[in-house]
Order: C-alpha cells, then structure tokens, then sequence
C-alpha cells in the first residue's frame, strides 16, 4: 500500500470515530475456539485496530490460547506484533478489514498474508460488510462478494458463507492449497 492508502484504511478503525457496526466476525472466531479441541490454538487478528476490542475479549474468554494482533502504519502499537510468521497461526480472523481496502489487488495481497500465517489445518474467519464498503474499492461494484468468493476458492479447498448473505458476507475457509 502506499503511504497515502496506509493513512485512509487506518482511519477506519471505529476507535477514531468510524460507524460501529455488528462483530459478526467476533461472534463465529468465539464459537470456533468454544469448539477448539487444541490445548492452546494460536490466534491472529489481521488488522486489529488501535484498542484491541476482539483480542481484549477472547483474552479473557480463553486464557488457554495465544492471541496476536496485527495491523498497519500508525494503528501498530506495542501491542502488536510486527510481522506475520508463516504458517504459525490455527485461526486467522479480519473483521470488517478488506471491505475497507482501497482495491481489489490489495484485497489480494493481504487474503495472500492471511493465508501464508494460517498453519495448513488452520481456519479463516473474515467478513466483507456492505457497510462500510469504501466506494474507491473496485469490488464494491454489484459481484464484489462474489468475486471475493472466487478469490477464496482458489486459495482453500473448503469456503462457507456462514450468514446466509452474499450481500454482506461472512466467510469460514479451510485446508489452504499450499
Ligand atoms: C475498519 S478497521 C477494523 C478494526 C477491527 N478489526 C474491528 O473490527 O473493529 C480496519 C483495520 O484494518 C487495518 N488494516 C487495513 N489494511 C491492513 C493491512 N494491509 N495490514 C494490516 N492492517 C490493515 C486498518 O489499519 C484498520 O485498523
């Protein structure tokens, strides 16, 4: 991303102001881990926002698992950790981050992050809400959710709309194709 893009999806974060909206996202990583059979389930939030409002929660919820937060630009604090290793994490979860990228090959490059820290067994947990959907993103255009959808599929042998909503899709994904 460039500078100037780095700048406009930081001031997404609700913590600075932004339309709050429903933590769907939140709400399925917590049923994944009330199911988890791991010990101890490593666990990332891909763009975690400034104030931790996920991790915070799961934190307390399941003391027994790890929880890492990563972010961009001036939302990285030292909470956060500062790169991605590769294939470490048992749960990726984004909540309401790629609807607010700037385009789609950025929507690309961070599905490719996500998808290099989650472990071969690991699960994706990301949604692709309507609203906010920045109108600079390309695939806000009526078939953005379906393309996000193609864009899953070729990453991961098994993709589930969760909500029943193409519109504003949640997504569960499994077994990446290495
Ligand atoms: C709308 S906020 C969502 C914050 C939090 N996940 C939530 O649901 O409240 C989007 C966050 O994603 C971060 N983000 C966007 N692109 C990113 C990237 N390529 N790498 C890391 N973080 C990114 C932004 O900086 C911002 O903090």
């Amino acid at each position: 991303m460039t500078p100037e893009e780095i700048k406009q999806v930081n001031k997404t974060d609700r913590t600075k102001g932004y339309t709050p909206w429903k933590p769907i996202v939140l709400e399925q990583i917590r049923t994944e881990l009330a199911q988890c059979k791991k010990e101890k389930a490593y666990v990332l939030d891909y763009g975690a926002g400034v104030a931790l409002p996920h991790i915070k929660l799961l934190r307390k919820l399941f003391p027994q698992h790890h929880f890492d937060a990563y972010d961009c630009g001036k939302n990285v604090t030292d909470s956060h950790v500062r790169s991605l290793q590769r294939d470490f994490y048992d749960f990726v979860f984004a909540s309401n981050v790629l609807n607010i990228l700037p385009h789609a090959k950025i929507v690309v490059n961070v599905l490719d992050e996500m998808l290099d820290a989650l472990k071969g067994d690991g699960i994706l947990v990301c949604n692709f809400s309507s609203n906010p959907r920045k109108p600079w993103h390309k695939l806000s255009y009526r078939g953005g959710s379906a393309e996000l959808f193609r864009m899953l599929n070729k990453r991961f042998a098994t993709v589930r709309l969760l909500n029943d909503n193409m519109i504003s899709p949640l997504f569960g994904c499994a077994y990446k194709f290495t």
